[in-house]
């Protein structure tokens, strides 16, 4: 019997001053091998519209994408706790619609809670949405979702004013009911402000070294991004490793070497 992670799995490690660890997953295998190797706190982000769907930003991801993706991270790791990134104008437009979108992550697909982002401005939002039963990760900083208004994905809270803005909306978010918040690319000292004023686990990107845990996107942790962000480690050089195996397959088809007797049927 799996023993299924929550918030209060959470909630419990962060009060036991563990650092939480979580990864991006976007299909059933990677989901897997993240569960086996320990992390189990999954983030179905709308990153894959980069890593794996082939476009420049996130931005034309869907509400199907995402469900499809995370209907399949489900299933590879049924015990993890899953988080469903809301994507790009599936909770902009209308409460109405944000409530129906993030609803469907929960009910038809298994997620476990919901991502968005945003700041003060979306408080009345996940307010709505935790009164409703819907657990909310808040992500505020760099807000990719944001980057043609940004003008770049850049480094965020740099100045006073837009540090104070960070922390307000850190702030505004714990208000409303959201159980964690993503800080991406602040300056290290900032996400240290945030985290002590916070009494909610926050979850660095980019944001240096004290934030409550880390998270990162799966495809630049095993070397399979051709860019590697500088907040990211490469832990494996997949991409290279993967690429060699593929070219041994094709030259042992072409000079008829596999399949060999023991790949044969008789
Ligand atoms: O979509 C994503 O992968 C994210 C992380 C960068 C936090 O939102």
């Amino acid at each position: 019997m799996l023993k299924k992670v929550t918030v209060s799995t959470l909630a419990k490690r962060r009060a036991a001053g563990e650092k939480l660890v979580m990864s991006t997953a976007y299909d059933a295998v990677e989901a897997r091998l993240c569960a086996v190797a320990g992390i189990d706190f999954l983030l179905v982000g709308d990153s894959v519209g980069m890593t794996h769907l082939g476009y420049a930003s996130t931005l034309p991801v869907t509400m199907e994408d995402m469900l499809r993706h995370t209907a399949a991270v489900r299933r590879g790791a049924p015990e993890a706790f899953v988080v469903f990134d809301m994507p790009f104008m599936s909770y902009q437009e209308s409460e109405a619609l944000a409530l129906h979108n993030a609803g469907l992550a929960l009910k038809t697909v298994g997620a476990d809670a919901v991502k968005l982002e945003g700041g003060a401005e979306c408080a009345p939002l996940v307010r709505r949405m935790t009164d409703a039963g819907i657990p909310v990760m808040a992500h505020v900083g760099l807000m990719p979702q944001h980057v043609q208004v940004a003008g770049g994905y850049k480094v965020v809270g740099r100045d006073e004013d837009s540090a104070e803005r960070v922390l307000a909306d850190a702030l505004a978010m714990q208000e409303a009911g959201a159980f964690a918040v993503v800080l991406e690319c602040v300056p290290e000292t900032l996400a240290r402000r945030v985290t002590e004023t916070v009494d909610i686990a926050t979850i660095g990107i980019g944001s240096g070294r004290e934030c409550s845990g880390q998270v990162q996107v799966i495809c630049d942790l095993l070397g399979l991004s051709e860019f590697t962000p500088r907040h990211a480690k490469r832990y494996l050089e997949g991409g290279s490793l993967i690429a060699a195996a593929l070219k041994q397959y094709a030259d042992e088809v072409r000079e008829g070497s596999f399949p060999a007797p023991e790949n044969s049927f008789r």
